[in-house]
């Protein structure tokens, strides 16, 4: 910051500065001086209490008033090793700004040496290993806990992480590649294109597709419009499709929800989810280890 300062503010500051210092000193040489008279100049108020209490204007204990001195001493000394008059950065060269920049360093030293020792390894290895998944769990309290949850139970719209149903897939390089290039799940909206009484049919369906609330010449309408309809995505069992992020309609997990007010508006008016990339944020090491964390939350590590 000195370097921004002009000569003007320079000389002002160590003017100001020099000043006080100066200033400090003569208060303590003047509070100091032998005050003989002035004892009698208070005893002349009659500030006098309890009838031997007076008061007084002696001088500060000398004791006390060389703490002031030492302290004048130390500033000058201060002046002279560090930075404080304008633009002069003291004869230590120290700066706020340099140390820190020591400390940033040994800090991603001390990182990068701690990283260093799971480069390389293999997501389902790191999994196993406890330094790493203690690693990646701090990682993903900063990363990824803010949507996911801190135990990466998910929420309304944000995928659960820890059970064994998967929007992109479970293999450890489907759960790298949903962490570094991010994912983008599109659900169109089908307000526009479908009949009303086909869309409630259709909610119905898949609101509990294994016996849906629906007579059976109904059902199987609705099964057949959504072949045609939702199973591109969808798939022809409703069981999802990893490539393109459609979630499994046939179980009871829902990400939008599975109320069927929540469906019905899933349905007319669409919805999109995005997990954002992390290759811009994170290393790959980083990545790797988030995977593994991530592969062991959702219990594959056991099996
Ligand atoms: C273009 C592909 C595509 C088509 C066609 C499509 N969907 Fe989807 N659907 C998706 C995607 C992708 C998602 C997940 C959205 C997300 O990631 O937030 C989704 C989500 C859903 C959900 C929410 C699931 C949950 O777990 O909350 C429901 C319900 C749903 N779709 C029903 C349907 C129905 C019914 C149809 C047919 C009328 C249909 N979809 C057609 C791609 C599609
Ligand atoms: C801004 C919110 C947000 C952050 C931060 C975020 N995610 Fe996501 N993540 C999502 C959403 C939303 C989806 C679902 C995308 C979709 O609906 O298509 C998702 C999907 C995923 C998936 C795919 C899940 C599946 O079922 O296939 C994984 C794995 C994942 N996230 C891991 C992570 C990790 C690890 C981090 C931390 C590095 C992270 N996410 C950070 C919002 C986020």
């Amino acid at each position: 910051m000195n370097e921004m300062l002009g000569p003007a503010w320079t000389a002002f500051i160590s003017v100001l500065v020099v000043v006080n210092i100066i200033g400090c000193l003569w208060l303590i040489w003047w509070t100091a001086r032998p005050r003989v008279g002035e004892e009698a100049e208070g005893a002349e108020k009659n500030h006098v209490w309890d009838e031997d209490l007076k008061e007084l204007n002696n001088p500060m204990p000398r004791w006390w008033l060389n703490l002031f001195v030492i302290t004048v001493v130390f500033a000058l000394g201060y002046l002279v090793f560090f930075p404080g008059l304008g633009n002069f950065a003291g004869t230590l060269g120290w700066s706020q700004s340099g140390q820190h920049d020591q400390r940033l360093a040994t800090v991603q030293a001390q990182r990068d040496a701690f990283y260093a020792t799971f480069d390389g390894r293999d997501v389902v290895e790191l999994a196993g290993d406890l330094d790493a998944v203690q690693a990646a769990s701090r990682l993903f309290a900063d990363n990824c806990a803010g949507c996911h949850g801190p135990s990466g139970q998910g929420a309304l719209g944000f995928p659960n992480l820890a059970d064994k149903d998967w929007l992109y897939g479970h293999e450890p390089a489907q759960i790298v590649a949903s962490i570094a290039n991010g994912r983008q799940g599109v659900m169109p909206p089908f307000l526009a294109t479908l009949d009303p009484a086909v869309a409630d049919d259709l909610i119905a369906l898949v609101s509990n597709w294994k016996e849906p609330p629906l007579p059976q010449a109904r059902r199987a309408a609705a099964e057949q419009k959504f072949k045609v309809t939702c199973a591109a995505c969808h798939g022809q069992d409703a069981r999802g499709n990893p490539l393109l992020g459609a979630p499994n309609l046939s179980d009871d997990i829902w990400l939008h929800g599975g109320s069927t007010e929540q469906i019905r508006q899933t349905v007319m008016f669409g919805r999109q989810g995005a997990m954002p990339a992390h290759k811009q944020r994170l290393s790959e090491t980083e990545i790797r280890l988030l995977a593994a964390y991530v592969y062991r939350l959702s219990g594959q590590a056991d099996q």
